[in-house]
């Protein structure tokens, strides 16, 4: 029986993997986040964390774990650019994550802001509510047609894809660009060209030293004025500051965003920009996605804990 730290509470089941294993589960009652002191305190009495993407698992906080028993980090999530995976590699500690359980959840909201974006959802809804709508009027709120327009995708990977699928069925004509050559249809080998034909831009990379703000005013600059830009990928892949810009100057036409450079931040530049749909952070906010994202994560740790090599793992 091993030692279990959960960061989070976590949807109701989603410990069972770990419970039907008789692993002792310590956890926080509550939904604080654990502070950064506190975690590098706890992970010296357990042998595996299962954190959420808030918790910041750095090299410290790895190294205080390593020097007592820590075997696995499991994030609650399929992007894990909050945990320092190199180090952990160094230390010999494994990494999970939750792969494939998201991608139609995330999809359906990627989605979602390509439509409210374009057709200005959130601006008509804000004045409803707000008793300012006088009534039916032949030019309010014009939008962007979704049918018939280009979505161009950068990243091509099982969200993307889910997000083209979409598409696809609202007669959209669907780009993309990604690292290495697809060799699919569709596909787009320089960003820049990609750029210059969407009509919708939908981002789904991870975050990397590589990705972050590969979206900044250079490339803003060379989409369209009437262009939609869409992030539910990672919010530093985005320039937010050279994104509110593009949006104040009317350079873009709109952006649908469900995460930020800082969050629970939110660049107040971007906050005033106009036809902007701003979510905080739902992309997978489905109960079962959720619950199954909490499961696959607890199976990898407790893989990792019986001595087995789990599908989900990011070290290996
Ligand atoms: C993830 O799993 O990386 C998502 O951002 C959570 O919604």
């Amino acid at each position: 029986m091993a030692r279990v730290l959960v960061t989070r509470e976590l949807p109701a089941g989603g410990l069972d993997p770990l419970v039907e294993h008789g692993h002792d589960v310590v956890r926080r009652d509550g939904d604080t986040p654990y502070t950064h002191a506190e975690l590098t305190e706890l992970v010296g009495g357990v042998d595996a964390v299962v954190c959420l993407l808030t918790d910041r698992i750095d090299e410290s906080v790895l190294e205080a774990g390593a020097a007592s028993h820590l075997r696995v980090v499991a994030n609650v999530a399929v992007g894990y650019d909050n945990i320092d995976v190199v180090a952990a590699r160094r230390l010999g500690v494994a990494v999970c994550n939750t792969p494939g359980v998201l991608d139609e959840t995330t999809a359906d909201v990627a989605f979602l802001l390509v439509l409210a974006a374009s057709r200005l959802a959130s601006e008509a809804e804000h004045d409803l509510r707000g008793g300012a709508w006088s009534g039916w009027g032949i030019n309010q709120y014009l939008g962007n047609d979704v049918h018939g327009a280009t979505l161009g995708l950068v990243g091509y990977g099982r969200i993307g894809r889910a997000v083209a699928r979409r598409a696809s069925g609202f007669g959209m004509q669907v780009l993309h660009h990604a690292r290495h050559r697809t060799e699919m249809p569709g596909y787009v080998e320089s960003l820049d060209d990609l750029l210059a034909q969407c009509d919708v831009l939908s981002i789904h990379v991870p975050l990397r030293d590589s990705t972050r703000h590969l979206i900044g005013a250079r490339e803003l600059a060379q989409l369209r004025p009437h262009a939609v830009v869409v992030n539910t990928a990672r919010g530093p892949v985005v320039d937010e500051e050279a994104l509110a810009d593009a949006l104040h100057a009317g350079t873009i036409f709109a952006a649908g965003l469900d995460v930020y450079e800082d969050e629970p931040t939110v660049h107040p530049h971007l906050l005033s920009a106009p036809r902007t749909v701003l979510l905080p952070h739902i992309g997978s906010a489905s109960r079962a996605t959720r619950t199954q994202m909490a499961r696959v994560a607890c199976q990898g740790a407790s893989d990792v804990l019986a001595g087995r090599r789990p599908e989900n793992l990011v070290t290996g």
